[in-house]
């Protein structure tokens, strides 16, 4: 009771339903919910779903957000840049309608960033279904970390291991607080597994740390009954992107991309 303090009747509402457990996608792994039961939550969470993604103007963000615009969903987009924000919004205003997508600058790094993206979120959609926690860096670099600077391991740290707690706290106190309740997704990756990523081992351990603090998470919503909150692991595979291909040039990897590029672009779908 502690924990939420002040909202003894949000932790009411939490506690007598549970969303929709989105089903059938591939490694997409939700970390066991609350118990709950009871009566039906006072609103199924249904189609068209209201996504936000961060880190979404180019890469694995910018693929995903366009399959839920093609699915008929509603997508706030976000990243540092301004001029890259406006430049993907207005393309994808032009392809799917300019009541479908919004824009937004956020810096996962900086709580005011995050918040201000919930009052954005909020002030366009109301409230959001499903929230991927997509910004990610690797600071295009593949190195020992003998010979990493300063500035590169400050980017991947405060990106993949801050930003990622500002954003699921954030995301939890927002969605814990809505009717539909909600679904936040962490995108873990090369690491998370707990095999070792020579020349991004500072990634390889910020993405090992994402599959923990997906669990504890949890665990933390359970704690406190709050199921109509769930989070999950999202673990894409390779995908050809300038943050894989910053240290690559293979063919070999340049030509694995089809195989697993094939499942994020159906995850919308899967979703339904
Ligand atoms: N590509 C792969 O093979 C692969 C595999 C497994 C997991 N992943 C994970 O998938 C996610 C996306 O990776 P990607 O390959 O698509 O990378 P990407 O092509 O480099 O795109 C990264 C996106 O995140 C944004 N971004 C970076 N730092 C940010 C910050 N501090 N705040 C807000 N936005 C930020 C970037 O835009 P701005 O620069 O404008 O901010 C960009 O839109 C990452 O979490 C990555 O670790 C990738």
């Amino acid at each position: 009771a502690a924990f939420f303090p002040g909202r003894p009747w949000q932790r009411g509402l939490a506690a007598r339903g549970r969303p929709r457990e989105p089903a059938g996608w591939f490694r997409a792994e939700a970390l066991s919910g609350g118990g709950g039961g009871g009566p039906p939550r006072r609103e199924p969470m249904a189609p068209p779903y209201n996504v936000l993604i961060t880190g979404s103007t180019k890469g694995i963000g910018y693929a995903l957000a366009r399959k839920f615009l093609k699915a008929g969903d509603n997508v706030v987009i976000c990243s540092r840049s301004a001029e890259r924000v406006e430049s993907v919004r207005n393309d994808l205003k032009k392809e799917f309608g300019e009541q479908h997508v919004w824009g937004t600058v956020c810096d996962v790094r900086e709580g005011k960033d995050v918040k201000a993206l919930v009052d954005f979120a909020r002030d366009k959609l109301e409230y959001i279904d499903i929230w991927i926690n997509n910004a990610g860096s690797n600071a295009y670099s593949y190195k020992p970390l003998v010979e990493t600077s300063d500035e590169a391991l400050i980017e991947v740290i405060t990106t993949n291991t801050l930003g990622l707690m500002l954003c699921c706290r954030e995301a939890i106190n927002m969605m814990w607080n809505q009717p539909r309740g909600g679904h936040i997704f962490n995108i873990d990756g090369a690491g998370s597994d707990g095999r070792p990523t020579p020349r991004f081992a500072a990634y390889g351990a910020t993405k090992r740390s994402v599959v923990h603090l997906t669990k504890s998470l949890q665990a933390e919503l359970q704690m406190n009954e709050v199921n109509n909150v769930v989070v999950h692991n999202l673990s894409p595979g390779m995908v050809t992107t300038d943050l894989l291909m910053s240290g690559a040039t293979t063919k070999q990897v340049r030509d694995k991309h089809n195989l697993f590029l094939t499942f994020f672009l159906f995850l919308p779908l899967l979703i339904r």
